[in-house]
């Protein structure tokens, strides 16, 4: 999908209405594309869960705001939407599908399956054959679609990876893509055994783990699945749910007159090229303002100073 010139080179405002840095959108999506399988996705993506309730459950409090950056992010040429049916649980599938159905042919959604809601907003797994089965059928049903382009099986807790096989788990969903109605597979909060057990079993296109400049543990699995031609997903870029804060990032962007948040962004899309971006936001011009500062170009003493961020 192609950016439409007449909004790319408009000044963005902030949510306050009031005039921001008057930055332009770049030409083209920072960090170029990425094929995962057999699509072709914009390494610039964007993530849904922030568009869901406050704690990721029920509906957002700004129900057409949030429609709003759905369709942005698909004007602006994102092509890759991070999602899953526990968000909400069901809000953020349903409002991709109020906002983008029918899917424009470039845009490929992927989703995630593995872990249910309770009614504290926890998130316990559901792993279990029939739990994954009725999991996949709801994300096509609120959806809206036959087959689903992409999905994680999500492992592990809220604390992060856990270890163990993902052998039965991950067999129903081969066997869902058997039938037709999953084209490709991937898995998430993952350790790196099981991303090793999970390629013996089939191939994956795709590792979604959490990583940031704060939180560097999946190093050399990046470097690894870089080499394998598999896509790594960084969840929680800027921090997630607490915002990433250090003295070197802070001075970094200082030094280059960008927000913190354009310095995660452009550091993650730097460090290597099977990384795909899917930063959340609510805000239509926070979206502009991350597609704008992850065009940023980083130095060697920008990398150098950036590694001194405790992790
Ligand atoms: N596999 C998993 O287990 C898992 C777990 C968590 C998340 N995920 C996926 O990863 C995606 C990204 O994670 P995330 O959204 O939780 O965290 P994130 O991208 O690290 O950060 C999102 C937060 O940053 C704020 N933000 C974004 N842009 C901003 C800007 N320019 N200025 C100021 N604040 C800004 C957002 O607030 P505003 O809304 O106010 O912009 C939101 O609170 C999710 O959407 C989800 O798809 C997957």
């Amino acid at each position: 999908m192609m950016v439409r010139e007449a909004t790319r080179h408009q000044p963005w405002y902030d949510t306050k209405g009031t005039a921001s840095t008057m930055s332009t959108l770049p030409a083209s999506l920072p960090g170029g594309t990425w094929t995962l399988g057999d699509m072709t996705v914009t390494r610039f993506g964007f993530g849904a869960m922030q568009l869901a309730g406050p704690g990721v459950m029920g509906p957002p409090a700004d129900h057409d705001g949030a429609l709003a950056v759905l369709r942005e992010a698909v004007e602006l040429g994102i092509t890759h939407i991070d999602t899953a049916d526990a968000y909400g649980p069901h809000t953020t599938n349903q409002l991709i599908r109020e906002a983008l159905h029918p899917y424009p042919d470039p845009l490929h959604i992927v989703t995630k399956v593995g872990a249910t809601r309770d009614e504290q907003g926890g998130w316990p797994p559901a792993r279990r054959p029939d739990q994954l089965r009725r999991a996949v059928r709801e994300n096509l049903e609120n959806l809206g679609t036959d087959t689903l382009d992409l999905v994680n099986l999500r492992l592990g807790d809220a604390q992060g990876p856990v270890p163990g096989s993902l052998a039965e788990a991950f067999e129903t969903l081969l066997e869902l893509q058997r039938q037709g109605v999953i084209r490709h597979l991937g898995v998430s909060n993952a350790t790196p055994e099981q991303v090793a057990e999970a390629r013996t079993l089939a191939p994956i296109v795709s590792v979604q783990n959490m990583y940031n400049l704060a939180h560097r543990h999946d190093d050399e699995l990046i470097d690894e699945l870089a080499e394998a031609g598999i896509a790594y997903v960084p969840f929680f870029p800027l921090g997630g749910f607490t915002p990433l804060q250090s003295s070197a990032l802070t001075a970094v962007a200082a030094r280059l007159e960008a927000t913190p948040m354009a310095v995660a962004l452009a550091w993650l899309l730097r460090r290597s090229p099977n990384i795909l971006l899917i930063p959340g936001t609510s805000s239509v011009a926070h979206l502009r303002q991350n597609i704008t500062g992850a065009a940023l170009t980083l130095s060697d003493d920008d990398l150098t100073e950036l590694d001194k961020i405790d992790r």
